[in-house]
């Protein structure tokens, strides 16, 4: 059967050469599982709404209730949801490199669903919440109204990283150190426009790894990229795994 996208000789040989791939998936990853994206033109999330409204510690201080029902809204959609081929070849390819370290914008938690495991998540999980004031984790509560924290009595907010705030340090150390450590880096299904995430491929590239974009729409940075793939994750990243199966 025609290969459904063509992935060059040169990065299967990259991949099968390499001892550690480090692959940062966004929001295009799980497009094919129905979430929708950020900055897609039509149905990104943010081509409806405007992020600050919704993704600041200042619009959850100006209006909870509002901020709440909407992360609500998201993780009903989310769990709603299957990992798609992307996410599953991704679990896949973890069991053929020697070693591979994930690091994901995305909070939905469908590379776990998808079998990934040790995945560092860049920008927090949906299906978590925190302590507003004390920022103490915990575990997801569903009810419509915004819940309190069983300590201090102030709001939970949902334990995603919102615009303005930092990255969670251990993921942040994580993910600079795999990157400056990696043979491969597979950028996918991300706009590389949100900082730090968007420069972990700069550190990769800069520290000697062979830097690979999969995306439909090649992004601002397509042109520092070893190679560029122009598909869908879930086409692409399975016959990535077929053709280093060959
Ligand atoms: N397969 C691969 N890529 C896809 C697919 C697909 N099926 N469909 C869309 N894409 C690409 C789009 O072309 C776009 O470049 O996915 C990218 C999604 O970009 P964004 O919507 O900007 O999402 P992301 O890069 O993950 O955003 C980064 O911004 O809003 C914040 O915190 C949020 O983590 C998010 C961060």
């Amino acid at each position: 059967m025609a290969p459904k996208c063509d992935i060059p000789d040169a990065l299967i040989t990259a991949l099968r050469d390499a001892r550690l791939v480090c692959i940062l998936t966004g929001a295009g990853v799980s497009a094919e599982s129905g979430v929708p994206t950020f900055r897609d033109a039509q149905e990104g999330l943010w081509a409806q709404y405007e992020p600050q409204d919704l993704a600041t510690p200042e619009a959850f201080l100006a209006d909870p209730a509002l901020i709440w029902r909407w992360y609500r809204w998201r993780r009903q959609l989310v769990a709603g949801a299957e990992p798609n081929a992307g996410h599953l070849a991704i679990a896949e390819l973890a069991k053929i490199v020697p070693q591979l370290t994930l690091i994901t914008q995305n909070v939905d938690s469908l590379h776990q669903r998808a079998g990934s495991t040790g995945v560092i998540e860049f920008h927090g999980n949906l299906f978590d919440d925190r302590c507003f004031a004390e920022g103490t984790l915990t575990s997801g509560d569903d009810s419509l109204d915004v819940p309190t924290c069983p300590d201090c009595g102030g709001n939970l907010r949902p334990g995603v990283v919102w615009f303005g705030e930092a990255i969670p340090a251990a993921a942040l150390d994580e993910s600079c150190a795999a990157a400056s450590d990696c043979d491969v880096f597979l950028s996918v299904g991300t706009s590389s426009l949100v900082y730090p995430a968007a420069g972990l491929a700069d550190l990769a590239r800069d520290n000697g790894a062979t830097v690979v974009e999969i995306n439909p729409l090649p992004t601002t940075h397509a042109a520092d990229f070893d190679f560029t793939i122009a598909g869908n994750s879930g086409v692409v990243l399975p016959e990535l795994i077929d053709s280093l199966a060959l």
